[in-house]
């Protein structure tokens, strides 16, 4: 069998679909690498920034990586603004979509939202809301969202920042999109962990 015998899925019989599962499973098994190959064409996007979208990004999850994130922080900053390149007018949201099977809720929230947080540093100058964060106030991650977009995404347009290359996070890109989707064990929703290994180790002091 090359293909399923259907045309409309209605008349499609268990061995068609057994067959497609198949097909899916070997699919999604590669999805890592498309969006390391779609990370290059971040490269060519959205000129007049000192650095490219794959810079900034790369400087993100640099960043994220130096302060001692984890790989569920570290890629979520790689990835942050992947929604770019199909998605301008909602990348936030794209680029969560893309993350959120296979990270920790607290970061797919993170990226969803630093679109709006982001505001503070330029809405004034755009005629935009620079308070527009201030919807999301309560919510359990707003802190680590003002956090990651403060020392994680503003400040990465310094075109002399020595990042680590593309290749540095491609495991880790393909470990975090190795896992189960929607493994609880990864998704573990309502658990927040602190966005550096200072904060990781404070958070483990006050829980002492
Ligand atoms: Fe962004
Ligand atoms: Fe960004």
């Amino acid at each position: 069998m090359e293909t399923v015998k259907f045309t409309q899925m209605k008349d499609g019989d268990r061995e068609d679909y057994a067959f497609l599962t198949e097909h899916e499973v070997e699919y999604a098994a590669g999805t890592a690498d498309r969006l390391l190959d779609a990370m290059t064409s971040l490269d060519k996007s959205l000129s007049g920034y000192k650095v490219t979208r794959l810079g900034h990004s790369l400087q993100s999850a640099t960043r994220a990586w130096r302060a001692g994130a984890d790989i569920d922080w570290v890629v979520s900053a790689l990835l942050h603004d992947i929604g770019d390149i199909y998605a301008p007018y909602n990348h936030d949201e794209y680029a969560a979509a893309i993350i959120r099977p296979f990270v920790r809720e607290q970061c797919a929230w993170v990226v969803e939202k630093h679109g709006d947080f982001q505001m503070l540093y330029y809405g004034e100058h755009v005629g935009g809301n620079p308070n527009k964060r201030d919807a999301f106030k309560g919510h359990a991650c707003y802190e680590d969202c003002a956090d990651f977009c403060e020392m994680w995404d503003q400040s990465s347009f310094d075109p002399d920042y020595d990042m680590m290359p593309l290749a540095f996070f491609a495991p880790m890109v393909r470990e975090v999109f190795a896992r189960k989707a929607y493994d609880p064990q990864v998704v573990r929703p309502g658990i927040r962990v602190p966005l550096t290994d200072a904060g990781v180790a404070a958070q483990r002091a006050s829980q002492n």
